[in-house]
This record gives C-alpha cells, sequence and structure tokens, in this order.
C-alpha cells in the first residue's frame, strides 16, 4: 500500500491545479515543526517564480481548494508561502485499518525482485571468532532480513577464510607435536580415521601458538609456508587434515553464529574459488588484460576521472602464488555460474575498501559479470572500547566473541535481577535473550561506516536508546494485550477510531510512517534507520500508556480501538527487531 506521504501528494495534485500551477509541485515532507504541523509542502514557494506570483498567494489558492476536504484536520497557507497540513483523525484510523489488515504491515514488496548473493561474515577457519566479525555478522545478517522482508532472494555467504596461511601453521604445529600421525607418513593414500586428531579446544591453542612461533622462527615460518603450498598443491594427508580443521570449526562457528540468531545459507570460503583461478587467470593474459609487472601478474584498474591513486590489482604474485584478490574474482566467477545473481553485495570492514575497488573493477574489465551485475560493497567503521581505541579484553588481548557475549548477558543477569523478583533460572534465559538486543542494537543503531563505542553499561540499559529499552516495550505491550485477554477481551482486531487525544494522535502518525521507512532503510542499507524509527515510536507509545488509562476504559468501542492500536504496535516494533536480527522475551 502506498506511503502516507504518496496519498497526501496525490491529494495535493488536483488543488495545485486548480491554483493553475503545475502537479509536479505537490511535494511533502514531514513537517520540521510540529508544534504548527504534521507535514508541510513548499510547493507554492518553488513555484512563485515560474508563475510570476507571491508564493502565499499561490499557497492560498491551493488551501481554498482543499477546504473541506477529509482528509485534513488543517489546512493553512502562511507566510511566506508555506502549506501547513495536519492529517484528520479519521483519515489516519482509515489508513492504520488497512495496516492491521495487511499481512505485510503496508509495505509493498518489490515489483522487480532481484537475486542478490550477500558476503558476510567472513570468519577464517581454525582461528577464532572476534569483534571484527561481529559487525558483519550483525549488520549482513538485518540486511539480508531488509532484503526478504522487501521481497527480494537474499542467499547470505559466510564465504569463509579456509585456504590461508592459518592452515599451513596449524599443519606444522601438528606434525612438530605429533610427527607419529598417520597424516605424516610417506605414502599415506587418503584414507583417513572419522575422528579428528584435536578438538576444537586443541585447535584453538594450536593456532595461537603456532601462529607467535612463526613470528619468532624464521624458519618455522618457511615450514608453514611450504606446508600451506603442498596442501594447496594436493599434499594427501595435509588435505585430510584441512578436512578434519574444517569440520570442527565449522560446526563451532556454526554454533557461535547461531547464538547471534545469524544464519547462512553458503557455507563456501575461498577454498571453494580455487578450481576456477586457472582459468581465469588464462583468459585474463589471453584477452590482454593482464600484464607482468616487476614479475606479478596485474590488471590496471586506474580509471580517468579518479581523484586517488588506484593500484593496479594483484592477480599473481611474483613466485606464481594467487591472493586474495585473485580468490574473490575467481569466487565472483564460480558465483555467475553456480547462481547468476543480479547483484553481489560484499560487508567488510571499509578497511578492504580499495581491495573491493580493484577487485570490482577488474571484474568489470575482464568480463567476470554481466553488464547489470550491480557489485556492491559497505564498509563498517571499528568497534572502540571507552578509550576510543580497538575494543580489547581488559588485559589488553584480543576480544573473543563468546567472551564479549558472556561478559554482556552476566551484566544483563544483574540487572534484570536488580530490576525485580525473578526465578534466576528465568532470569538466566531472559539475559540471554535480552542480552542480544543490547549487542545488536548497540551496533546497527549506529551509522555501519561510522566506528562506534561499544559500551556495555550504557548497551544494557534499560532506558534510552537501547536494545533492552524497546524490548521493554514490547514486553509492557504484550502484558497490557496479556492482561486485557484474560479478563475475556476479544483475540480479534477491533477497528482503530480517530485518535482521542494528542499522544494518541502522534504514535498513529509515528506508525503510518512504517512503509516508508522500512522501503528507504533497504534503499540506503541503513539498519540504523530502523533503530531510530523504532526508538521513536516506542517513545511515542510509552508517551500514550502513561497518558491513557486503557484497561479500565468504560466505552468498549474506544477500548477495543485503543488495544488494536497496541497490536498494531507490537506487531510494527516485533516485525522491525525481526528484521534487525533479535527477538523479545515474555517477561522481562
Ligand atoms: N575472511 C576475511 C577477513 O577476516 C573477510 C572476507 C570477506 N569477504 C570477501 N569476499 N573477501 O578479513
Amino acid at each position: 500500500m502506498k506511503k502516507i506521504l504518496t496519498l497526501i501528494e496525490e491529494e495535493l495534485i488536483p488543488a495545485f491545479e486548480k491554483a493553475g500551477v503545475d502537479a509536479s509541485y505537490a511535494k511533502v515532507t514531514v513537517s520540521n515543526r510540529p508544534d504548527l504541523c504534521e507535514f508541510q509542502c513548499n510547493g507554492a514557494m518553488v513555484a512563485a517564480k515560474k508563475y510570476k506570483k507571491a508564493p502565499i498567494m499561490i499557497a492560498k489558492d491551493v488551501v481554498a481548494a482543499l477546504q473541506g476536504d477529509a482528509m485534513f484536520a488543517m489546512a493553512e497557507a502562511v507566510n511566506p508561502g508555506f502549506i501547513n497540513l495536519k492529517l484528520s483523525g479519521e483519515f489516519l484510523a482509515g489508513f492504520l485499518n488497512d495496516m492491521q489488515a495487511d499481512e505485510n504491515l503496508s509495505v509493498e514488496k518489490t515489483a522487480k525482485p532481484r537475486k542478490i548473493i550477500l558476503d558476510y561474515g567472513g570468519a577464517n577457519v581454525a582461528k577464532p571468532l572476534h569483534v571484527g566479525h561481529l559487525r558483519s555478522a550483525i549488520i549482513g545478517e538485518s540486511i539480508k532480513r531488509m532484503g526478504r522482508f522487501m521481497g527480494h532472494e537474499v542467499i547470505g555467504d559466510v564465504h569463509l577464510g579456509d585456504w590461508g596461511l592459518q592452515m599451513g601453521l596449524i599443519i606444522t604445529e601438528l606434525r612438530r607435536r605429533q610427527p607419529e600421525l598417520v597424516y605424516f607418513q610417506e605414502g599415506y593414500t587418503g584414507e583417513y580415521p572419522q575422528e579428528a586428531p584435536f578438538t576444537i579446544g586443541d585447535l584453538e591453542e594450536i593456532y595461537p601458538a603456532a601462529s607467535k612461533k612463526s613470528k619468532e622462527d624464521e624458519a618455522y615460518r618457511g615450514e608453514a609456508l611450504e606446508a600451506t603450498k603442498q596442501l594447496q598443491q594436493g599434499n594427501p594427508g595435509y588435505r585430510a587434515l584441512w578436512q578434519h580443521i574444517m569440520r570442527v570449526s565449522i560446526a563451532d562457528l556454526k554454533k557461535n553464529y547461531s547464538r547471534l540468531n545469524v544464519e547462512f545459507d553458503l557455507w563456501k570460503g575461498e577454498s571453494d574459488a580455487q578450481p576456477y583461478i586457472p582459468e581465469m587467470v588464462q583468459r585474463m593474459k589471453d584477452e590482454g588484460f593482464a600484464h607482468e609487472d616487476q614479475g606479478a601478474l596485474v590488471v590496471d584498474v586506474k580509471e580517468e576521472t579518479d581523484t586517488k591513486e588506484i593500484p593496479p590489482c594483484i592477480i599473481l604474485k611474483s613466485d606464481g602464488a594467487s591472493l586474495y584478490a585473485t580468490t574473490d574474482l575467481a569466487t565472483i566467477v564460480e558465483r555467475m555460474k553456480l547462481y547468476q545473481p543480479d547483484e553481489i553485495f560484499y560487508l567488510t570492514d571499509k578497511r578492504q575498501e580499495m581491495h573491493f575497488i580493484q577487485v570490482f573493477r577488474t571484474a568489470r574489465k575482464t568480463g567476470l559479470v554481466k553488464e547489470d551485475t550491480k557489485l556492491s560493497f559497505l564498509g563498517f567503521g571499528t568497534m572502540n572500547g571507552k578509550d576510543g581505541k580497538p575494543f580489547k579484553t581488559r588485559d589488553g588481548g584480543v576480544m573473543r566473541l563468546e567472551n564479549l557475549i558472556a561478559d554482556i548477558e552476566e551484566e544483563m543477569y544483574r540487572k534484570i535481577m536488580d530490576n525485580h523478583e525473578i526465578d534466576p533460572q528465568e532470569a538466566r534465559e531472559t539475559a540471554k535473550i535480552v542480552g542480544l538486543s543490547a549487542i545488536k542494537y548497540g551496533d546497527l543503531s549506529n551509522q555501519a561506516s561510522k566506528d562506534y563505542v561499544f559500551d556495555i553499561d550504557r548497551f544494557t540499559s534499560f532506558e534510552g536508546n537501547t536494545g533492552p529499552y524497546i524490548l521493554y516495550t514490547i514486553v509492557r505491550i504484550k502484558s497490557i494485550l496479556n492482561k486485557y485477554q484474560a479478563a475475556g477481551g476479544s483475540t480479534e482486531n477491533g477497528v482503530m477510531l480517530a485518535a482521542a487525544n494528542e499522544s494518541e494522535k502522534a504514535l498513529c502518525l509515528e506508525l503510518g510512517r512504517f512503509n516508508g521507512v522500512m522501503e528507504n532503510a533497504f534503499e540506503e542499507t541503513a539498519p540504523h534507520k530502523i533503530c531510530s524509527y523504532i526508538y521513536d515510536l516506542a517513545n511515542e507509545f510509552n508517551r500514550f500508556y502513561h497518558e491513557t488509562k486503557i484497561l479500565s476504559e468504560e466505552n468498549e468501542a474506544q477500548k477495543a480501538s485503543w488495544i488494536a492500536l497496541l497490536r498494531l504496535t507490537r506487531r510494527v516494533l516485533e516485525t522491525c527487531i525481526d528484521v534487525l536480527g533479535f527477538e523479545a522475551p515474555e517477561r522481562m
């Protein structure tokens, strides 16, 4: 269904035409003076020049043509030529009644559904997930859900880092510790026992140990590089170990991501792209796109309009090894072959922006994608600690995601226990649900490209612009609705009547914005716009709630109308938090 702004504009068009002014001037915005009006149109002022008429005259003519229009409670021409508008309570109630009857809450699904591959998560196999991966997972999950809500086919791919030096490091360390393992024996043919020779706990210790040694010990590093190369060339024992590492780590990653309510459709990774590399590189050479530069194979991607230096994209190093860019390009080849997407959307730390500029340009130039395949990149900022530096543990180490989640849950638990008497067991469960909202909302409420400060104390607060505050509002609504139903109130939705007072009108107007907000947030891939919307909505709801005695209302039609309004508010809030990737508990 149409947006309120569109409906108002359509209503203004005949009035503009009657005033002798072209329909294109009938543009309406939400008022920036809510004390004076709800919506405003500045079209008369824009048109004045062309029609050589005083703006206020045009505004007055338009307003005269709107007299008696049932859509408006007020249409006023104000000097120097503004048209100030307030909707009638009946029109607004009608809009909300249509909205409650619509399963998509009046959001119009896209007329042109697109197939979008969303590359997010980006975890590295065998390395622990750290807070840097958190943002990609949280923002990506929300973009995926928004896209689906708008009717697109979005395929989430975790795109694992599963082919790099970390594998060689682990193999080297294992080889030093357990040279007797079957995988290291000469003539190993590829059969391997089902049981991995390590657990995830072992891996979590082995990788950092190996990584540390390789930094201190040149020979060790050489060995690890050699092991990586042999793995990539197909050494059967190393391949078997690699599969063990993959299985053990992926199981652990799945557990971690599901704890975050993050779910991928594809568990592919850098290794899947490798088979496509030789042919791709050959073609780039044959067709003259790639040339040698100081021994390396590169593709020039400079463009005349560039305002900064864009270095060539390196396809192969001088020793013939492929790089991050090579893998990303080959992944594009694979994605085009297997899925034919209309768009591939990448989400990483913004420090990778140059990499993606080079990859996208190379992909276009060498024809890896179709002309109308969109390649998009959203780079996010850093999550900092209160000291303004990248988030660390208390003793200065890299913060692991699990620990971060545990810290939040602990703080949430404490706050819930402080708040009221509750069974500790239930408080633990609730702390998990609410804690996730604290993390996700704390992240998503900032514009993705900006750095932000991860402030546990603020994020877990029940007051202010936080996830727990939003959940608290939903729980409050649920509790009123439960009481209403427990007292025999109907489960059927009643008819919403014209708003009875100012705070109800404000709540209705806020609800009426929903379809526009959702559409715009997806277009701009801006989950923070949904956050700021639900914060406003929750505030308007709470103001209404404090000023209105809902359950003791004696007029049944009025009571039913308010209950319907509550149900609609709850649905909108729940839809929004679902799109943001978290949910509300029953009580808190
Ligand atoms: N594994 C990478 C990292 O941890 C992120 C991968 C992002 N996706 C991509 N197609 N390059 O930085």
